[in-house]
């Protein structure tokens, strides 16, 4: 029995590596979800039978509910609230290994009265550390998302060396415990630090970033998982855990690099602080900006030859995508090739734009990345930016006073016309003006993102 548990073990692995492999490109990412939930399967029934846990009408029970449970969640929760159930599901992990530590210290130590092997003891102590700090940060990330308490970064004098402080305090606490192991006072004391540290560590960071932390967090309910995995000595724990924990810090880190930002800038929060602030015209800003109306942008798609659509926050704001891929259909139908530019931090989440237009069952061979796209703006007729602002504000290029300098932008500016479509002069996510509107070649489709293509597409349609 032993030796097939181990290899349900492996097998389940090998389908949490391939699925991620899978998850690297639009077209394979379903199929690698599904691998990568049949793995889990695997993994939960092996472990069950391994450990005697229960009977096979059980374990199919516990299945089904639990299933029962994940269907109407993934049915329910809405595109925009994905990120504060991601936060959720890693606050429930953290829980698990917290859980998971403590109990272990006190059955070995107390009921059992053994000694705990020093490795074994220092994971139990970094799971309740870790998954303490991914539980209540979790939880603060899905209050602020779901606008439960307030999305503002709350930041005070002394704050990171307060929390500098706790750490230290947590890891003295923890020390203890490795020296004299039945100081119960000292596991508390790590716990109470950690729960405390969560709330801490997140309550700086402003609303906007926080995908950014939600990512992080993931990483640290792997790795809360994987010391977890050391406790029980459970090899797939420790794979699984491991697996988590490094995808979720790379994730991060492309986050990070696709905002030209250090980690370390978004976790002492703050940025952003002004997005939203309007910057009209004549007003605060000086930039002059031509305007269009939607009976000429329709002409000027008619008699385009190359179309290219950048969206952004605004697309998800006014659910356009659907009329966004009526516009491709019948552009196509007129023989003008239509394009789509993708940013990875356009948006509020990692492949927000990809999921909503695979949503409207825009082909994902006509996503693309910046740099696939880059060499060909010279050459298109119109890119068309719906809903986008930070993501194509040329200052990114030479503007070293700009918060957003040295991020890499799509080069819109650089197409012969830029279609502009959003409802006001007011910033993106960034909180500054975007000189592209002022731009000779950039006319302004005023008008929130869905109604004005409505419009658009109507007048296509008589064309
Ligand atoms: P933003 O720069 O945030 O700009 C979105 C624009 O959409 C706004 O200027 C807004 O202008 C417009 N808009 C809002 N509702 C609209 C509607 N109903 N119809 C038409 N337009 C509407 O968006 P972006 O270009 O996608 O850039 C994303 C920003 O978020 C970047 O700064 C990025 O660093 C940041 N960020 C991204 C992530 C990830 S992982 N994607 C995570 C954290 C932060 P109006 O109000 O005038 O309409």
């Amino acid at each position: 029995m032993d030796t097939i548990v181990k290899l349900a073990y492996l097998l389940a692995s090998v389908l949490f590596i391939v699925g991620i492999k899978k998850m690297n490109k639009p077209s394979t990412a379903r199929g690698g979800n599904g691998m990568s939930a049949i793995g889990m399967l695997i993994a939960i029934l092996a472990t069950m039978v391994q450990l005697e846990l229960a009977t096979l009408p059980e374990i199919l029970l516990c299945i089904a509910i639990g299933s029962a449970i994940g269907l109407y969640v993934a049915k329910k929760v809405q595109m925009t609230q994905m990120p504060e159930m991601v936060a959720l599901f890693n606050g429930f992990g953290g829980l698990a290994s917290v859980g998971v530590g403590i109990s272990e210290y006190w059955r070995e130590s107390y009921e059992r009265g053994m000694e705990i092997h020093n490795v074994t003891l220092v994971s139990i102590l970094l799971s309740v550390l870790i998954g303490g700090i991914t539980f209540t940060g979790s939880y603060i990330a899905y209050a602020k998302l779901s606008g439960k308490i307030s999305g503002n970064s709350i930041v005070y004098k002394g704050q990171h060396l307060i929390n500098l402080l706790l750490l230290l305090a947590g890891i003295v606490a923890g020390a203890v415990v490795m020296w004299q192991q039945d100081m119960i006072i000292g596991m508390y004391v790590l716990l109470a630090i950690s729960l405390l540290l969560g709330v801490l560590v997140v309550i700086p960071i402003g609303g906007a970033d926080m995908p950014v932390v939600i990512s992080l967090l993931n990483s640290y309910s792997g790795m809360a998982a994987c010391a977890t995995g050391f406790v029980l000595n459970n090899y797939m724990l420790i794979v699984a855990g491991a697996l988590v924990g490094s995808s979720g810090i790379i994730l991060t880190d492309i986050m990070c690099k696709g905002m030209n930002r250090s980690l370390l800038n978004v976790v002492m929060g703050g940025f952003g602080q002004t997005s939203g602030a309007v910057v009209t015209v004549g007003g605060k800003s000086d930039l002059v900006v031509k305007e269009v109306g939607v009976e000429e942008a329709a002409m000027l798609f008619d008699s385009a030859s190359s179309v290219v659509i950048v969206p952004g926050y605004g697309m998800a704001v006014a659910q356009a995508q659907h009329i966004i891929k009526e516009m491709m259909d019948i552009l196509l139908k007129k023989n003008i090739n239509v394009r789509f530019a993708i940013h990875p931090v356009a948006g509020r989440m990692p492949g927000h734009m990809n999921v909503l237009l695979a949503e409207s069952n825009v082909p994902y061979d006509r996503l693309l990345e910046p740099e696939q796209i880059d060499d060909d703006l010279s050459n298109t007729d119109i890119v068309y930016v719906v809903g986008a602002n930070d993501v194509v504000n040329p200052a990114a290029r030479h503007d070293k006073n700009s918060p957003i300098y040295g991020m890499p932008i799509i080069n819109v500016d650089k197409a012969k016309t830029v279609i502009v479509s959003k409802r006001s002069m007011a910033s993106g996510y960034a909180g500054i003006e975007n000189e592209l509107f002022g731009y000779p070649n950039c006319l302004m489709l005023f008008g929130d993102a869905k109604a004005t293509l409505t419009k658009v597409v109507n007048e296509l349609k008589e064309m």
